[in-house]
C-alpha cells in the first residue's frame, strides 16, 4: 500500500504529451478519484479499471484509491489512460513492485475483460516516450507498427492487462512478448505500394489539364478546373497524387502521425509511405474540413498534409468551410485556439478544385445550350470568394472531349513519366534556393531571375489584365515552377506567357 507512478500519454491536438500518473492507496472508504483535468473518457477508466483488473485476476483491494495526473494543466482525453492507471493502480495496492513500473510508459484502452485495445495517436506517443525518457513502452499490439518504426525506446506490445502486468514485473516475460511483437511485424500483410493511383496514360486528350497538373504537381500550386459535366475532371484531379514525387521517410512519418492521431490509420500499416488524396463530399462542415471539434481532431486538409485535397463541386461547399480554408492555405497549417491553448495542424497540401461554369453545367459548351437565368450564373460565381480564388494558383478550363482528340493516336505519357519530371524540377527548385539563397517566396520576384523580355510580359499583363497585387505574386510563382520544370535558372519570356495561359481563362470565364 503507497504511491506508484508511471507514464501516460496525453493527446493534445496530434501531439503526445508525456503524463506523469500517480496512483495513491490508503485505508478510507473503498473507491477510486482521478484528479488533474481528466476528461470524460479518462474519468469513465475507473470502471474499465476496477473491471479489466478482476478479470485478470488481480482485484483491487477495498482501499481508497486518488489517481493524480500531472502536468495538471494539460486536459486529458481519451480512453489510452486506461492502461497506465491500471497498472499504476495495481502497484500502489502491492500486486506489482512500485519500483518495476516507475520508468515504464504505458498507453491503451482496457475492455471489461482486461483485453488491451488500439487508442489513437500512437506515432506520436512513442515519440513522446522517447522524450519523457522511459526504459520500457507498452502498447496495444495494433500500436506496435508506427511506434516501432520512430520509437527511441523499447516497445513491446500486449494483447492484456494480464501480459502487461507479467510485462513490466518479469525480464524473462519481457524478452519473450518482445520477441512476440518481432515476429508479429515480420509476418504482417502489407498493401503493395502504387496499387490503387489511377494512372494518367487512361485519360484521352486533354494536353492543357495535364499540362497543368504536372506544373501544380511540381510548385504545390492549387489548381481549379472548369468544365462540363463529364469533361473529365473528377477523372484527371484522382490522378494528381501520382505523379507527385515519392514520400521521403520524414514526410511518411509526418503523415501518419497526422493519421495516427485522427484514428484513421489501418492496424497493420506502420509508415503511411503513398501520398495522401483526400476528397471530402460537398456537405463537409468547417470542422470536418480544417480541423477542430470536442475531441480537437485534424481535419481533411491536415489528412491531405504532403499530398492532395481535392475538392469536387466547389460551389456546392458551404461557405463558411470554404473560408475557413483561406488562412491555412497560405499559411500550409491550420491553427485553433482554444481556452487550453493552441493547437498547430500541418497542412502542406494541393488543393484541386472542381466545378461547373454554371449550375446546368453547359455555359461556353460547344453543342449544348445553357438553361441558366443570368442572376443564377452570376449568384453560382459568386459562392467562391474572390480572395479564396486569389489563393488558387492555376486556373483552367476543362473543355470536352472532342472526336478529334479521340481518334488521334499519340504517344501518351504515363504517371511515371510525368512523376520523373516533376521529381526533377523539385530536386531543381531545391538546389536553387540553396544556392541563391532566397529568403521567401515573395522574393522570387527577384528581378535579377527574370530576363528583360519576361519583365516586359508581366508589366504588360499588370496594365492591361489589372491583376491584384497577389495574382501578380501567383503568376510570378508558376512561371518560375515552369522555368524549374525546364530546369533553366532565369525566367524567360515563354514561362511567363504560360503562367499566364493558367490564369486568364479566368477572365473569360467571367471570373474577377
Ligand atoms: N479525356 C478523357 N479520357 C478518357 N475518358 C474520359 C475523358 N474524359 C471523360 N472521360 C470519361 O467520362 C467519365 C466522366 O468523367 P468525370 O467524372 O471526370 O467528369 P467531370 O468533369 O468530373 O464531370 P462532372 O462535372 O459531372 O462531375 C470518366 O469516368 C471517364 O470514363
Ligand atoms: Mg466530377
Ligand atoms: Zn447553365
Amino acid at each position: 500500500m503507497g504511491l506508484a507512478s508511471i507514464w501516460g500519454f496525453a493527446l493534445v491536438g496530434i501531439e503526445a504529451v508525456p503524463v506523469r500518473v500517480e496512483a495513491h492507496a490508503r485505508s478510507g472508504l473503498p473507491g477510486v478519484t482521478i484528479v488533474g483535468l481528466p476528461g470524460v473518457a479518462v474519468r469513465e477508466a475507473r470502471e474499465r479499471v476496477r473491471s479489466g483488473a478482476a478479470s485478470s485476476g488481480l482485484p483491487l483491494p477495498s482501499r481508497r484509491i486518488t489517481i493524480n495526473l500531472s502536468p495538471g494543466d494539460v486536459p486529458k482525453d481519451g480512453p489510452g489512460f486506461d492502461l497506465p492507471v491500471a497498472l499504476a493502480t495495481l502497484a500502489a495496492c502491492g500486486h506489482i513492485p512500485m519500483e518495476c513500473v516507475r520508468d515504464v510508459g504505458a498507453v491503451g484502452e482496457l475492455s471489461l475483460e482486461g483485453v488491451v485495445r488500439p487508442t489513437r495517436g500512437m506515432l506520436s506517443v512513442a515519440e513522446a516516450a522517447g522524450r519523457a525518457g522511459v526504459n520500457l513502452l507498452i502498447t496495444p499490439i495494433e500500436g506496435l507498427p508506427a511506434a516501432s518504426e520512430v520509437s527511441a525506446v523499447p516497445v513491446v506490445a500486449v494483447r492484456s492487462l494480464g501480459e502487461a502486468v507479467l510485462v513490466v514485473k518479469d525480464p524473462c516475460w519481457r524478452a519473450q512478448m518482445a520477441e512476440r511483437g518481432r515476429r508479429w511485424l515480420a509476418g504482417r500483410r502489407t498493401c503493395p505500394v502504387g496499387s490503387e493511383t489511377p494512372d494518367l496514360s487512361d485519360v484521352v486528350g486533354q494536353r492543357h489539364a495535364k499540362r497543368a497538373l504536372e506544373i501544380a504537381a511540381a510548385g504545390g500550386h492549387h489548381l481549379l478546373m472548369i468544365g462540363s459535366p463529364g469533361a473529365g475532371k473528377t477523372m484527371l484531379a484522382r490522378r494528381l497524387a501520382g505523379i507527385l514525387p515519392p514520400l521521403s521517410r520524414e514526410e511518411a512519418v509526418d503523415v501518419t502521425r497526422v493519421w495516427n492521431a485522427a484514428g484513421l490509420q489501418g492496424t497493420l500499416v506502420g509508415l503511411i509511405r503513398e501520398r495522401p488524396f483526400r476528397s471530402p463530399h460537398h456537405t463537409a462542415s468547417r470542422a470536418a474540413l480544417v480541423g477542430g471539434g470536442a475531441m480537437l481532431r485534424p481535419g481533411e486538409l491536415s489528412l491531405a498534409h504532403h499530398g492532395v485535397l481535392f475538392l469536387d463541386e466547389l460551389p456546392e461547399f458551404a461557405r463558411d468551410a470554404l473560408e475557413a480554408l483561406r488562412q491555412p492555405l497560405e499559411e500550409s497549417r491550420v491553427v485553433i485556439s482554444r481556452r487550453a491553448g493552441t493547437s498547430i495542424f500541418p497542412a502542406e497540401c494541393t488543393l484541386v478544385a472542381a466545378m461547373n461554369p454554371c449550375p446546368c453545367g453547359y455555359l461556353g459548351h460547344p453543342e449544348k445550350a445553357c438553361r441558366c437565368p443570368g442572376s443564377a450564373v452570376a449568384r453560382y460565381r459568386a459562392r467562391i470568394s474572390g480572395p479564396l480564388l486569389d489563393r488558387i494558383d492555376a486556373l483552367i478550363e476543362v473543355p470536352p472531349l472532342t472526336l478529334a482528340a479521340l481518334d488521334a493516336v499519340g504517344a501518351v505519357e504515363s504517371s511515371a513519366t510525368v512523376r520523373a519530371r516533376v521529381t526533377a524540377a523539385r530536386i531543381f527548385r531545391r538546389e536553387r534556393l540553396d544556392r541563391h539563397s532566397v529568403p521567401s517566396r515573395h522574393a522570387l520576384e527577384d528581378c535579377s531571375l527574370l530576363t528583360e523580355e519576361a519583365r516586359g510580359l508581366l508589366r504588360q499583363a499588370l496594365v492591361h489584365e489589372g491583376l491584384s497585387g497577389r495574382a501578380y505574386a501567383r503568376i510570378v510563382n508558376l512561371a518560375r515552377t515552369i522555368a524549374d520544370l525546364d530546369n533553366v535558372l532565369p525566367v524567360a519570356a515563354e514561362h511567363v506567357a504560360e503562367a499566364l495561359s493558367l490564369r486568364l481563362d479566368s477572365r473569360r470565364v467571367d471570373f474577377a
